[in-house]
């Protein structure tokens, strides 16, 4: 399988119907997920501290950091055409596969249904990308400033919570920390018509309550939270922004999908060459090999120093072969393992013989007993490997 046949069939197994997942389907995930978490760690902190020493501003926090979200009102034109845009996008049913795979996304199905049941979802209008930069980029430099570090729009949503009982109830995202959540309400946010209840860093439970043109940014990944509504409640749409840090800001509407939220590793295909198996098709692709468990970084018989774990491959070499390096220590391993049979077999003998030695009958049945056991038990161990 050659580097474009992997990324083919990783992309096609996300995107099977939930009857054909298979365990090793969510294997995959998991550890596009852990990579993910690491590599957003590190992206977060560089595009945080670049941020910093760039306007010196080491010491400094700002109201998002201290209590976890920060409002703001947009003016009257803004918010008249906020709500135009609004109007502009069709309603839509949700389509929990409309992703890219290079986006994380919500893969489970009892979270698409709450997805579905909570809210009404929009298809982004023309009208909405040729329209919403006006309202977006005026708050720039202020969205900046709150985060302390550049961005870029990694995804966007429309939709409208609906009239219900019941909501998601209080969660965190527990997503990459680099990336946050901001909700523009075009007919504002209140008990009435349906709003956001946020548990802020101070601990205070607080159902947001805006006017019409309002906005929110919160850390959804910190602070617990939860879309509020009633039964009586009208209706709260909403225009959802999602933000990344980046090392320069770029306010391009981004849209890969309902259900995608940011990208699995963050790096975006900027064209930069960097001439070091750096550019972001390499980068990518080595991505995927160490993901899809090809790199063998999480096996080890002994210590190795970080030189031995090679993860950048000969391009002729078959992904899912076995070269003769790894056939042998598949068998060293086997080998191992008979030798720990054998010896625990032989440790089970001497004991029966010290603990039956007075009475010869039931020495004697036990031994053949404990050997037919043993036996069978080496057996069952021959057949899995
Ligand atoms: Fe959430």
């Amino acid at each position: 399988m050659n580097d474009e046949e992997l990324k083919k069939y990783l992309d096609e197994i996300e995107k099977l119907s939930y009857k054909s997942r298979l365990p090793e389907h969510a294997t995959l995930f998991r550890n596009k997920a852990i990579m993910s978490k690491m590599l957003w760690d590190a992206h977060y902190y560089n595009a945080k501290r670049f941020y910093k020493e760039t306007n010196q501003l080491l010491e400094q926090t700002s109201d998002l950091e201290q209590n976890g979200y920060i409002t703001g009102k947009l003016n009257e034109k803004e918010t008249s055409l906020l709500k135009d845009i609004f109007l502009s996008c069709k309603k839509k049913s949700l389509d929990p596969f409309d992703f890219s795979t290079d986006y994380f996304y919500e893969p489970r199905e009892n979270l698409h249904g709450d997805m579905e049941r909570v809210n009404n979802y929009f298809h982004p209008s023309e009208f909405f990308f040729n329209r919403f930069p006006e309202i977006l980029e005026p708050l720039k430099t202020l969205i900046e400033k709150e985060n302390f570090f550049y961005w870029r729009v990694a995804s966007l949503r429309i939709f409208e919570v609906k009239p219900v009982d019941r909501t998601q109830g209080f969660h965190l995202d527990s997503q990459a920390l680099g990336y946050k959540k901001m909700f523009f309400y075009p007919d504002g946010a209140n008990k009435s018509i349906g709003s956001t209840n946020i548990i802020d860093k101070n601990g205070n439970d607080i159902i947001i309550d805006l006017e019409p043109g309002s906005w929110l940014i919160f850390e959804n990944s910190l602070c617990e939270h939860q879309a509020y509504s009633s039964e009586e409640a009208k209706g709260r749409p909403t225009i959802e922004i999602d933000i990344m840090c980046d090392f320069i800001t770029d306010t391009k509407l981004n849209y890969t999908g309902e259900n995608s939220w940011y990208p699995w590793f963050p790096v975006f295909d900027s064209k930069l060459k960097t001439n070091g198996k750096f550019d972001y098709g390499e980068l990518q692709n080595r991505n995927l090999k160490r993901l899809a468990g090809l790199c063998e970084l999480n096996k080890a018989n002994e210590y190795t120093f970080p030189w031995e774990m090679s993860d950048f491959y000969e391009k002729s070499k078959e992904t899912f072969s076995l070269d003769d390096s790894a056939i042998k220590s598949s068998a060293k391993l086997v080998e191992n393992d008979l030798k720990d049979y054998i010896f625990n077999f032989l440790r089970k003998i001497k004991k029966i013989i010290n603990s039956t030695g007075k009475n010869l009958t039931n020495y004697i049945f036990n031994f053949l007993r404990k050997i037919k056991k043993t036996i069978k038990k080496i057996f069952i161990k021959l057949n899995i490997i």
